[in-house]
Order: C-alpha cells, then sequence, then structure tokens
C-alpha cells in the first residue's frame, strides 16, 4: 500500500519550527502540497523558504489556529491553491501554564483549550465541509504523554490533550469510513516548546527512556505520514505513542 502523497495535498498548523516543520518536510518529501501556518511572519516566511528547497509545492499562511476567522481563511486559500485537502494535521499546541492547579489563571487554561482542543475540532470541521466529507481524507491531532498519564507540572496541558485524544475517538467513529482520525502522544522532542524539559538535561534526563535520548521532530514526522498514508487505512481512532519507550516503563520521567 502507498505511502506517497504525490497529487495530494496536506495542511500542518503550526509548522514555522519544531515537529510541525518536520512533518511538513517529510509530507513534501513524500510528495504532497503543503499548507504551514504559524502567527510570526518572518519565521513562516524563513519556514517556507526552507522547505521550497524540497522542490515541492509549498504556501505559508499566517495566523492564530485560535482564532475562527483565521482557520477559514487558511482553509479556503489551501483548497484554492492546491485544489483539494487530503490530510490535516492538527500540530498547534500552547502550555502557557505550570505548576499548581489551585493557582491556575483560568484565562490561561480557556487559551490552552482552545488552541490544544478546540482549534482542532474547527480545523476538521473545516475541512470535512471544504473536501473530505466527499472525496476522503485522513486527519492526525499532536497530543502527548502527558494527555496518556499525569505529570503534576503541567496539568492543564495534559488534561487539554486528554481531551484531544477523545475527540479523536469521537471524530474517527462520525468521520468513517470517509476520514481516518488518530493521534500521535510523543514525549520529550528536542524543539523550542519543550526547552526546559531537555537543554543541559541531556545526561539525566534521558535515563527515563529505553531509547536513552530525547525525540526529534523527524520521530514524529515519520509516524504522522504513516497515519496519514493508505498503508495505514484500516487504523483510526488510534493515539500512537511515539515516546522512546517512557510509558512502557510505568513513569512520566
Ligand atoms: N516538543 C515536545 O516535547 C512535545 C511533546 C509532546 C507533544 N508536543 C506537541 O507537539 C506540537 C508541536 O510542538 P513543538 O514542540 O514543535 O512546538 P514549537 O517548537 O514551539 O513550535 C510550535 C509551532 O506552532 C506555532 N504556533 C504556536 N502557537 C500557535 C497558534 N496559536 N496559532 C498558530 N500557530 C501557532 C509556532 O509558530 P508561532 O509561534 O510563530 O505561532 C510554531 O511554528 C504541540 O501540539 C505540542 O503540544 C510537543
Amino acid at each position: 500500500m502507498s505511502e506517497d502523497f504525490s497529487g495530494k495535498t496536506a495542511l500542518v498548523t503550526g509548522a514555522s519550527r519544531g515537529i510541525g516543520l518536520g512533518i511538513a518536510r517529510e509530507l513534501l518529501s513524500r510528495g504532497a502540497a503543503v499548507t504551514i501556518t504559524g502567527r510570526k511572519a518572518d519565521q513562516l516566511a524563513e519556514a517556507v523558504e526552507q522547505l521550497k528547497t524540497t522542490g515541492g509545492r509549498v504556501l505559508g499562511l499566517q495566523g492564530n489556529a485560535g482564532d475562527d476567522a483565521s482557520r477559514e481563511e487558511v482553509v479556503a486559500r489551501t483548497v484554492e491553491e492546491f485544489g483539494s485537502l487530503d490530510v490535516l494535521v492538527n500540530n498547534t499546541g500552547i502550555n502557557p501554564q505550570f505548576g499548581f492547579l489551585m493557582d491556575a489563571d483560568l484565562n490561561a487554561v480557556r487559551k490552552i483549550f482552545d488552541v490544544n482542543v478546540v482549534a482542532a475540532l474547527g480545523f476538521t470541521q473545516l475541512a470535512w465541509k471544504a473536501w473530505m466529507s466527499e472525496h476522503g481524507g485522513a486527519v492526525v491531532n499532536v497530543a502527548s504523554i502527558g494527555g496518556l498519564r499525569s505529570t503534576g507540572v503541567i496539568g492543564a496541558y495534559g488534561a487539554s490533550k486528554a481531551a484531544l485524544i477523545r475527540l479523536t475517538e469521537e471524530l474517527a467513529w462520525q468521520l468513517g469510513p470517509k476520514v481516518r482520525v488518530n493521534a500521535v502522544a510523543p514525549a520529550v522532542v528536542k524543539t523550542k516548546f519543550a526547552e526546559a524539559l531537555w537543554s543541559g538535561r541531556e545526561e539525566t534526563g534521558v535515563q527515563a527512556y529505553p531509547m536513552k535520548r530525547f525525540g526529534t521532530p523527524e520521530d514524529v514526522a515519520s509516524l504522522v505520514a504513516f497515519l496519514c498514508s493508505d498503508a495505514a487505512s484500516w487504523i483510526t481512532g488510534e493515539t500512537v505513542r511515539v515516546d522512546g519507550g517512557m510509558l512502557a516503563t510505568g513513569t512520566a520521567g
């Protein structure tokens, strides 16, 4: 079965750096035309230039995933530019709240759920209406092992990722057989987002992982590409851990 995306279009949200950029690069290398999004124009433009060196077709659209009008524009312009929308990767995620939940700023918690969960549903609704309900497609939500185990420090983020995992199951049920919906749950991946968790902790931090290293965007990207491909055609509603074996040890760090 094919893992080739020639003639297909993918939208990867929050992809001007980190895991999203890695996913965009992977899908481009397999032949997809790819739209990427991000809030900062300069960084987005730089990412588009980088991705264009693969020789593939890339569109960068600036916008906040939490904004309804921006999501509508992103989906409409993607279909206008590339003529389809076969793959959606809801990768955008934020985590502005740390520590004791009793002290959590509820506006920060609302924002986490809005960007990490509601926006993923919003993008999926739009992709469904614009293309997938008629032509089929695949959606992958980027969750986290924090959605599978408590961490004690990033509780609101973890709860939002748990909601995203459950949303993945609900959508898989409702959108099948036209559209498959899966999620991936990474442990610590060496990106800006998780810098506090890996920077300066290479020696000690990696001991929690059977694979004795932190993850890379490429580790996540190859799994996402597989889940979006025809090779995964009987997999839906699944959340696949990509965590160097961490949860197999029974701990979350
Ligand atoms: N890194 C890890 O260890 C790890 C582990 C498990 C799960 N994850 C998940 O993986 C996903 C990607 O994380 P990452 O580590 O690659 O993060 P990252 O390096 O911080 O990259 C985040 C990307 O999303 C964009 N972005 C952030 N907020 C946005 C918003 N509201 N609207 C649109 N774009 C936005 C950023 O660009 P702008 O800032 O310009 O908007 C950037 O392109 C997230 O869902 C995260 O929860 C990460």
